[in-house]
C-alpha cells in the first residue's frame, strides 16, 4: 500500500506475524528505469522481511523486465505486478488498472518481466474496470503469460474504495486457473477471513491493519490453530506503537519518519475514547520524544 507498507512497516508486522507475506508500497519501473535515487532507497529493506515481494507498476514492458532483474539481485523473492491502481495521476498515465483495458500489453509486461528473472511475478488486478465482464479472461491471460499467482482485488476500478469487495467472481476464477488465487478487500477480523477464503488460496489485507498490525498475528495464529490474544488497551499496545516509531526513525530519519508516524498514530488511537485531542496533537508531532510523551501521559491518565 503505497505510504504505508515501507520497510518500517513491514519489518513491524513481521515482528508480530512472521509468517505473514509482505508487499512493498508501488514502485514505478520508469523511476527504477531512470535511476531515481529516491525510488531506489524506496527498495531498502531488512532481511528480516523476507520473503519480500516488491510491486512495481508502470507500462513499458522493457522497464519491467530491467526493474525486475535489480530487484532480483538486490535478493527480493519476488515481484509482483500493479494493474488494479485506480487513482486518477496512475490511469491517466496508463498504468495500474489501465493495463486491464489493454490486454496485450498487459500480456507483454508479464512475459518480459517473466523471462528476465527466475523468481516468481505475480500479479495484483481489480476485477475489471466498470464491470468483471472481462476478469475470466484477463485471467486465463495472466496465467498463460507465465505469472506465478494472481491477487484480485474484489470492486471495479470505477468503484474506486467504495461499496465493499465483492468475491463471487474471485472464487469463479480460482475455479479456473492453476497458479494460486488470492483474493483482497475488506478482510478485517478473522471471521472475515474465514467467510471470504472459501476456494482460495489466500487473502491479502491491507487497510484494516493500519492501526491494527495484531490483526496480522491474530490471523497468521488462526491458519496455524493457535491462539493469539491482541493487545486491548492503548497500554498494551504502546510497546508496539513506539517500536513502530523508532523503526521508521531508523530508516528514513528523524525528521521524515515521524512526519509519516502522524498517520500511523492517529489511526492506533482511533477509537480510544476521550483521544481527541491527543489526536490533534500527535498529528503535529517533530520528534519520537514528544510522540512518546504523549502516549504515555495519555495512557497514565487512562490508567488513573
Ligand atoms: C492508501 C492506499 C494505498 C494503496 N496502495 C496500493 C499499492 O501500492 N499497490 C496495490 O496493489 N494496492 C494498493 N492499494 C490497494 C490495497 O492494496 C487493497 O487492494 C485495497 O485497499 C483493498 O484491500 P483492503 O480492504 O484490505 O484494504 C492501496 C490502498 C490504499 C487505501
Amino acid at each position: 500500500m503505497s505510504g504505508y507498507t515501507d520497510s518500517a512497516y513491514r519489518q513491524l508486522v513481521k515482528s508480530l506475524a512472521p509468517r505473514a507475506l509482505v508487499v512493498s508500497e508501488f514502485v514505478s519501473s520508469d523511476a527504477l528505469h531512470y535511476g531515481s535515487q529516491k525510488t531506489l532507497r524506496m527498495l531498502e529493506y531488512d532481511p528480516a522481511e523476507q520473503p519480500l515481494i516488491v510491486q512495481i507498476f508502470g507500462k513499458r514492458p522493457e522497464h519491467f523486465a530491467q526493474a525486475a532483474r535489480l530487484l532480483e539481485s538486490q535478493g527480493v523473492a519476488a515481484v509482483d505486478i500493479n494493474m488494479g491502481c485506480p487513482a486518477r495521476k496512475v490511469v491517466s498515465s496508463d498504468h495500474g488498472s489501465a493495463l486491464l483495458k489493454n490486454p496485450q500489453l498487459a500480456r507483454e509486461i508479464i512475459e518480459s518481466t517473466v523471462a528476465a528473472v527466475q523468481i516468481p511475478v505475480s500479479v495484483k488486478m481489480r476485477l475489471g474496470i466498470e464491470n468483471s465482464d472481462g476478469l475470466l479472461d484477463f485471467a486465463r491471460m495472466v496465467e498463460d503469460a507465465g505469472a506465478s499467482l494472481l491477487t484480485i482485488h474484489g470492486r471495479t476500478a470505477r468503484q474506486q474504495y467504495t461499496g465493499t469487495a465483492d468475491y463471487t467472481d474471485i472464487y469463479k476464477v480460482k475455479e479456473i486457473l492453476k497458479i494460486p488465487v488470492v483474493g483482497n478487500g475488506d478482510i478485517t477480523s478473522v471471521a472475515d477471513f474465514d467467510e471470504q477464503l472459501k476456494n482460495l488460496d489466500g487473502l491479502m489485507v491491507g487497510r484494516a491493519t493500519v492501526g491494527d498490525p495484531w490483526l496480522m498475528a491474530a490471523l497468521a495464529a488462526h491458519i496455524a490453530g493457535e491462539s493469539y490474544t491482541p493487545p486491548r488497551t492503548l497500554a498494551a499496545k504502546l510497546p508496539t506503537i513506539l517500536r513502530h516509531a523508532q523503526l521508521l526513525v531508523a530508516t528514513k530519519g528523524e525528521a521524515i519518519g515521524i512526519r509519516e508516524m502522524r498517520k500511523y498514530l492517529a489511526s492506533y488511537v482511533r477509537g480510544e475514547s476521550g483521544a481527541r485531542a491527543l489526536r490533534q496533537s500527535l498529528v503535529r508531532v517533530e520528534t519520537y520524544t514528544q510522540a512518546e510523551q504523549l502516549l504515555m501521559t495519555f495512557v497514565q491518565q487512562q490508567t488513573q
